[in-house]
């Protein structure tokens, strides 16, 4: 009876290791939600991740307010609302028609140093 109990307990234990295994990988290979939703909102058309193009570098603005606790709210407004004089005179338009949601998350997206893979 015990000797049946140990072999039942090894099996579903190697079967909860497949499975951590598998979903791993299956998150691994896919991108984060904010990267994403800078891709559909045409972000990447003046941002890169990483150097200026018309406007700054996501991970640049990651760096400037790296440690800043009021980053998230107030670049959640940038996005939403729009305007310029913080990296030069050229204005960051508004996007009054994307959900709250994704503004918050492509946000923590950029402050988090804009990865490319998920965690
Ligand atoms: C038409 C070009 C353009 C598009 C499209 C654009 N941006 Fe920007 N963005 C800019 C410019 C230019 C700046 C710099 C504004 C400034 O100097 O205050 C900027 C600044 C920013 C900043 C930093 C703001 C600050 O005050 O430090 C963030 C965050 C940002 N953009 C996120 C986004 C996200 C997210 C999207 C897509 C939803 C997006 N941008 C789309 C041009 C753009």
């Amino acid at each position: 009876m015990l000797g049946f109990r140990l072999r039942v307990a090894v099996v579903a234990g190697s079967v909860a290791v497949l499975v951590a295994g598998w979903s791993g990988a299956v998150l691994a290979a896919s991108a984060p939600a904010g990267y994403e939703i800078a891709k559909q909102n045409a972000c990447l058309g003046c941002h890169t991740l990483d150097r200026k193009l018309v406007g700054p570098g996501f991970r640049e603005i990651s760096a400037k307010y790296k440690g800043d606790g009021g980053a998230q709210a107030t670049l959640e407004k940038k996005v939403r609302d729009g305007g310029s004089g913080v990296w030069g005179v050229i204005p960051m338009p508004s996007h009054p028609r994307m959900s709250d949601a994704d503004i918050h998350t492509v946000v923590a997206w950029v402050l988090a140093g804009a990865p490319t893979t998920a965690k």
